[in-house]
């Protein structure tokens, strides 16, 4: 976890709800399945845009613990998407050094889905010019029980929990915060997405269903970014002096 303020006004780490895929099939009379197959080509050119304009982390929300309320039709495409996506867009990512990572209950999902997003993990371990982090069968609220059980498992003394230590059993840990939240398709929620980490992100919400997102949208997210100035509860250019707890 960093509270450090961004170096620049490009943010180091976008954190997208990727929303609008059945919307965006409905409108052309086709199948939801067909909406999130365009979603993930949408995800692949915006990890390539992303990663043009100098970000360097992307964490998107591609399937969340509640999603498994959707009809079992629909989960289970979302699950045999995770295969032929990798079959379709594995090779291009790892030549562009992208690693990709899931964070989520993965031990849940069905053999064929975990074993690809193990493989995609493995193949692209050692990449390094950008990362992308997939949450999948991931919850905020998920993440933070999962954080708790860890910590009682070791038997970490209650005086000893700071945010620094809870942060570290979280699924992100190894990661800085997202400095940019995108939510795409109209809606303006976080349903349930990086509860504890989006605590200081800026947060863009756009109109465009997730597979018509792309350069124009990418650009108009980081200008956005870029009018902000980021304070962590501090005043006007004092983010630097922050110590303490956040006020608001
Ligand atoms: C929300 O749109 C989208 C999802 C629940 C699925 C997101 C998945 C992808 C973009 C595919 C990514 C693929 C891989 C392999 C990582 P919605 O279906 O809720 O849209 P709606 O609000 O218009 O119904």
């Amino acid at each position: 976890m960093s509270s450090d303020p961004a170096p620049t006004t490009i943010p180091h780490h976008v954190a997208i709800v990727m929303d609008g895929n059945g919307r965006w099939a409905q409108q052309r009379g086709e199948s939801r399945t067909a909406g999130h197959k365009k979603g993930a080509e949408a995800l692949a050119t915006c990890v390539k845009l992303f990663a043009q304009k100098g970000v360097k982390i992307l964490t998107v929300y591609a399937f969340s613990t509640e999603n498994w309320r959707r009809p079992l039709a629909e989960v289970s495409s979302i699950m045999a998407l995770v295969p032929s996506a990798m079959r379709l867009y594995l090779s291009a990512l790892h030549q562009a050094g992208v690693k990709v990572k899931v964070v989520g209950n993965i031990q849940a999902l069905p053999s064929k889905t975990a074993h690809a997003w193990r493989h995609i993990e493995k193949v692209t371990a050692n990449n390094q010019a950008f990362t992308l982090l997939v949450a999948f069968n991931y919850g905020g609220r998920w993440d933070i029980v999962q954080a708790c059980q860890q910590l009682i498992t070791q038997q970490v003394p209650a005086a000893e929990i700071t945010e620094d230590i809870f942060a570290s059993a979280l699924a992100l840990h190894h990661y800085p915060d997202p400095d940019l939240l995108i939510r795409t398709g109209g809606e303006t929620r976080l349903s349930n997405f990086l509860l504890w980490q989006l605590a200081y992100a800026e947060i863009f919400f756009s109109p465009c269903l997730w597979p018509d997102f792309s350069e124009a949208e990418v650009n108009e997210a980081l200008s956005f970014y870029a009018s902000k100035q980021r304070r962590y509860g501090a005043l006007g250019d004092t983010a630097d002096t922050l110590s303490g707890a956040p006020s608001c």
